[in-house]
C-alpha cells in the first residue's frame, strides 16, 4: 500500500555533506520525493515535532541540535514507506545501528544521528501536517 512519510536530514548530515548520499539511498530504494525544503527551523517547530520528548532529560541538547543550522524537510512516498524509511535509517543510536543503514554507516552519535522519519502512520500524518500543510 503506498503511503508518505516524513524524513528530515538533520544539521549535521547538511554540515558533513551528506545530503546527496542519504537522498541517493531512498531514490535508490524506489521511494518518490514528493516534497523537499531546506530550513532552519524556529524551537517552537522542534517543540511540536518532539512533543513526547519536550520533557525529557536530552531534550534541550536535542532542541539546540535541531535548531542550530539548516535541515532537509522531505515527504517521501512509496510501498510501505514508513515502515521501509525507518529501516534504511538504522537503530536511534548509532553506535548500535546495524551496516547498511544510514545510522550505521555513517554516524557515531547518539543525537546527532543525521535522519529522523516518522514511527507509524498515526506519527507520519501529524508530523506531515506539521511540516507541509499545504500538501494536506
Ligand atoms: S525514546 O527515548 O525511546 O523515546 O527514543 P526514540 O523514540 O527512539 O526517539 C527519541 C528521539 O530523540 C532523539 N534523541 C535521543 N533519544 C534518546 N536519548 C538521547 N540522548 C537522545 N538525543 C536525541 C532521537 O534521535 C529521537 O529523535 P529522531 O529525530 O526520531 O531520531
Amino acid at each position: 500500500m503506498s503511503e508518505r512519510t516524513l524524513a528530515l536530514i538533520k544539521p549535521d548530515a547538511v554540515k558533513r555533506g551528506l545530503v546527496g548520499e542519504i537522498l541517493a539511498r531512498y531514490e535508490r530504494k524506489g521511494l518518490s520525493i514528493v516534497a523537499m525544503d531546506l530550513r532552519t527551523i524556529d524551537p517552537s517547530l522542534a517543540d511540536a515535532h518532539y512533543a513526547e520528548h519536550v520533557d525529557k532529560p536530552f531534550y534541550p541538547a536535542l532542541r539546540e541540535f535541531v535548531t542550530g543550522g539548516p535541515l532537509v524537510a522531505l515527504v517521501l512516498e512509496g510501498d510501505q514507506a514508513i515502515d521501509i524509511v525507518r529501516r534504511m535509517n538504522g537503530a536511534t543510536d548509532s553506535r548500535e545501528a546495524e551496516p547498511g543503514t544510514v545510522r550505521g554507516d555513517l554516524s557515531l552519535s547518539k543525537t546527532q544521528n543525521l535522519v529522523h522519519a516518522s514511527d507509524s502512520p498515526e506519527s507520519a500524518k501529524r508530523e506531515l501536517e506539521l511540516w507541509f500543510p499545504s500538501l494536506t
